[in-house]
């Protein structure tokens, strides 16, 4: 028999590309839905300049500036593309552009450089010094962007990225309206702007930051990021639900008997003690990234597959999670923080001897809480949510654990057969797993519990792009589905704000370190879920 030819290996969206040809001059018109019109796999963004203030800061230097160079070698940027970083510090252009290469060589994902690519990209990064809080430097960006669009061809369009302290969100917010880089005048040109997180610290806050972002932009020109929303299993848990008959009517409180969702880091707050001092878990990860994958497993299918369709559906699973009474939260929420321990054979110190931190600090490095989400849906169907540094290891997933048979049929069995559960594992090892229960092959009735596993690296022979290339590219394509919206963003800090004053008010402070590095949070942590007669998935 003549052997078959190999099998073509399934091609990513992405794959599909990068096969296209090379860059298109193009300035495509849209009817405004991308996804909808089917061009949104083929679409190059416009002509434009991308503004990127706090260019000189870490999360440019790690994620931003990697990003739009792997864009640009693959394709997904336009010829007439400028990137006009803004920043306090005084450089020449080659200076930056040299600090940007080796921040390229230490983070990009994708190595070694392709330096034909990195020379390319560099000749349209331009570097312009200015105070955010001083008016002439935004007369002089303005001026400047006007000549590039003459010299450079950017046509008017432009995106402005917050990757600053956010202290400094809004004063640059109201500059830019002063200077009317806001303004979209019908067919000069689109005005965008992304937000970085965390977008404010507390109900309140967030809701005088969206005030201020409102007298300047309208919603539609708005990007808030969370990254997890650009994450490649997060972007497929919609599709999963949605592309797949079999799991939406299964997908509710008849059949769920619980949620687990977990955010795992080994690190601990590496250089960002000070940062991390104001924040804390409950703010840097539960507010945003832990609510957004709650969101997206509880929402009702959206209408359509378009922005504001899919974010009501979010707005509604967070506006349908109470508000818990202080009490509530002494019962529903844990929170921890970590003494020195050993993570993956280091020795590492407890997070009040990291730089920067208060020897006596009270801020919380892991969280685990409860909730639920009251709707015809979920009603009764507990949530856990936890999160934390210096875990044993890094480890995000959703686990939906299944009810028990209704009748053990099986009784006379060695062991009954355990509940069904699937798991999704958004990162590392992304994949998603189904356990069921088998019989091991025998003459006697042994039942076990087995797997089936997905696992992207065997199934798609290509490397996910990192959650920043997917949302950079859709800011720069107009589509929003995967930002926050306004709405949103204060629903989730309903949420948490509660959470965080019931702290401030207990008279007794937490009795911190509570856990050691290396181990998995706090014994009440185990014991919030143990109560209910569960545990907590072991990772
Ligand atoms: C960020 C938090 O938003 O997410 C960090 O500020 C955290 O503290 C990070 O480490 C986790 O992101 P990822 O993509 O590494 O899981």
């Amino acid at each position: 028999m003549t052997p078959r030819p190999p099998r073509a290996v399934p091609r990513t969206i992405r794959e599909m590309r990068l096969a296209r040809p090379r860059h298109r001059h193009v300035g495509a018109k849209s009817s405004g839905n991308p996804l909808r019109e089917g061009l949104r796999l083929e679409r190059v963004p416009d002509p434009c300049a991308l503004v990127l203030f706090g260019a000189t800061g870490d999360l440019a230097h790690r994620k931003v500036v990697p990003a739009l160079y792997q864009l640009w070698r693959t394709h997904l940027l336009p010829h007439e593309f400028v990137l006009l970083a803004f920043g306090r510090r005084p450089y020449t252009d080659d200076a930056f552009r040299d600090e940007l290469h080796a921040a390229l060589v230490t983070y990009s994902r994708v190595q070694p450089i392709d330096e034909r690519a990195w020379r390319q990209f560099s000749e349209r990064i331009i570097y312009q010094r200015g105070d955010f809080d001083d008016p002439a430097s935004y007369d002089a960006l303005a001026a400047r962007l006007d000549t590039l669009d003459r010299e450079r061809g950017t046509s008017g369009n432009r995106l402005f990225y917050l990757a600053t302290q956010p202290s400094a969100f809004a004063e640059i917010i109201a500059q830019l309206g002063r200077v009317g880089l806001d303004h979209e005048v019908h067919g000069a040109g689109w005005r965008r702007i992304i937000i970085e997180k965390p977008f404010g610290r507390d109900l309140d806050s967030a809701i005088r930051l969206n005030r201020e972002v409102g007298k300047v932009f309208r919603e539609r020109q708005v990007y808030r990021i969370d990254h997890y929303l650009g994450k490649e299993t997060v972007r497929n848990l919609l599709v999963f639900r949605f592309g797949n008959g079999i799991f939406e009517p299964i997908w509710n409180r008849r059949y769920v008997d619980h949620v687990q969702i977990t955010v795992a880091e080994s690190i601990g707050v590496e250089n960002r003690g000070q940062f991390y001092e104001e924040t804390g878990a409950s703010r840097d990860v539960l507010q945003n990234h832990l609510l957004q994958l709650l969101s997206l497993v509880a929402m009702e299918p959206p209408t359509a597959f378009e922005a504001d369709a899919l974010r009501n559906e979010k707005v509604k699973v967070l506006g349908a999670i109470a508000e818990m009474s202080p009490a509530e939260v002494g019962r529903n929420v844990v929170r921890g923080q970590y003494g020195p321990g050993w993570v993956a054979a280091e020795e590492v110190r407890g997070y009040r001897q990291e730089p920067e931190v208060d020897p006596e600090s009270e801020t919380e490095t892991f969280v685990a809480a409860k909730l639920e989400v009251d709707d015809w849906r979920w009603a009764g169907v507990p949530f856990y949510l936890r999160t934390g540094k210096r875990l044993p290891k890094r480890a995000t997933e959703i686990a939906i654990q299944f009810k028990a048979v209704p009748h053990r049929l099986f009784r006379d069995a060695h062991s009954d057969p355990e509940p069904n559960l699937l798991a999704i594992r958004v990162q590392p090892d992304e994949g998603i797993l189904l356990r069921f229960s088998s019989k091991v092959p025998g003459l006697g009735l042994d039942i076990r519990p087995v797997n089936m596993d997905f696992t992207y690296g065997s199934s798609f022979n290509v490397d996910s792009p990192d959650a920043y290339e997917t949302l950079i590219l859709d800011a720069l394509l107009g589509d929003q589905s995967l930002f926050t919206r306004a709405d949103e963003v204060e629903k989730a800090w309903g949420i948490v704000t509660p959470i965080i004053d019931a702290w401030v008010a207990q008279r007794r402070p937490p009795p911190f370190p509570n856990y050691e590095a290396g181990s998995w949070g706090p014994a009440e942590a185990d014991e919030l879920i143990g109560r209910d007669g569960r545990r907590w998935r072991r990772i």
